[in-house]
């Protein structure tokens, strides 16, 4: 693994290098806390002609499925406000394509892999699970469970807690490596489902993935993406995101949390790590800076350095804490941050 200090080019801040970004999920550990967002980097061969994708904590791939699949019918992106719909339908080579090219890219690099996976029954998810065990540059399966359940009528995994820990359940007899599951936040009770597979055996949770949402075409009055439906991200999905993290934290603090939903700076991953995520993934930002992820990372470094911590791990969770419990030493008290908007 690239030694991360190297992040920090000439003209960057030197107080950035004193803060120790490392971050272990589900112990396993990670040179630091900022990933790619499933989707939105393929499986970072894109990225490299930008930045290293080594200097990451790691890349998530676009869930992959058993066969290959063109997607769904175009038009499939919409922008919105402070955001994007996207209707893409797991594009995608399918398992052996992916064991074939796209892994091996990984591991030769020496990338840390988080491979997500996606199936339309319970049995698919195992069958990747088991495809996918033992590769070289695997760290960790991301569950993407937000995919219709063809022998449930359609109706999504994530968004049915029995059907969520049944497909979280199998993967785990299947995988080696750590099994996070990823949530959708569509759902009543988001720490519902996060209690259902973490018994079922979730080593740990992804969150969040989008949110369904609708365009309007004001010209046709007809919807923009052909698929009507389509999932919202970027900025505008950041506070569900952080809601989200922040509930099954409180609920669950022992449960290590990959964060994403919005995030395009070092201060929005602070947010996350604050409310409970160990770890980040840079998703949407990607599509209009693709050197999002590298410098989400170092402007984090930063953040942390300037609030006087020396490690990215001291502020996971910090925010449930109460304010007079948690200052670093030599810091400057955050006198910014009233105790009872923290405590609501
Ligand atoms: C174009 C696009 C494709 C995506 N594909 C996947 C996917 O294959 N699997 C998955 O779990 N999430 C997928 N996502 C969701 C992202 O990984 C992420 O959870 C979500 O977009 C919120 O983060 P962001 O606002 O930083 O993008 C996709 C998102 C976008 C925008």
């Amino acid at each position: 693994m690239t030694d991360v200090a190297l992040v920090a080019a000439p003209g960057h801040d030197d107080a950035a290098l004193g803060v120790d970004p490392t971050t272990v999920l589900a112990g396993v550990a990670y040179a630091n806390p900022v990933f790619t967002a499933s989707g939105c980097a393929a499986a970072g061969q894109e990225l490299a002609q930008f930045f290293d994708p080594s200097l990451l904590g790691g890349v998530v791939t676009k869930s992959i499925m058993l066969k290959p699949r063109s997607g769904r019918a175009t038009p499939r992106m919409a922008e919105t406000p402070s955001g994007m719909l996207n209707s893409i339908g797991l594009q995608g080579p399918g398992i052996d394509a992916f064991l074939e090219r796209d892994l091996p890219w990984l591991a030769e690099r020496g990338i840390p892999a988080v491979v997500s996976i996606a199936g339309e029954t319970a049995e698919d998810y195992v069958k990747l699970a088991t495809k996918v065990r033992g590769r070289k540059g695997l760290t960790m399966l991301e569950v993407n469970i937000s995919c219709p359940n063809v022998e449930s009528r359609g109706q999504v995994f994530a968004c049915d807690p029995a059907a969520a820990a049944a497909v979280i359940a199998g993967v785990r007899r299947a995988s080696s490596v750590p099994v996070f599951a990823k949530l959708s936040p569509d759902v009543t009770s988001i720490v519902d489902v996060a209690q259902a597979v973490v018994e079922a055996g979730a080593h740990g949770l992804s969150m969040i993935n989008t949110t369904l949402g609708v365009d309007i075409n004001t010209d046709t009055l007809r919807p923009t993406l052909a698929n009507v439906t389509g999932g919202l991200s970027g900025p505008a999905v950041r506070p569900i995101a952080l809601r989200c993290i922040w509930q099954v934290h409180a609920a669950m603090p022992e449960v290590p949390i990959l964060g994403m939903g919005g995030i395009r700076s070092g201060l929005d991953a602070l947010q996350f790590l604050a409310a409970g995520a160990s770890a980040v993934s840079v998703g949407t930002a990607v599509f209009g800076d693709p050197h999002a992820p590298l410098r989400v990372l170092e402007e984090l470094r930063s953040a942390l350095a300037h609030r006087g911590f020396s490690s990215a791990a001291e502020v996971v969770g910090i925010a449930h804490r109460p304010v007079d419990a948690r200052v670093p030493e030599g810091a400057d008290p955050p006198g910014d941050l009233p105790a009872e908007t923290l405590e609501t």
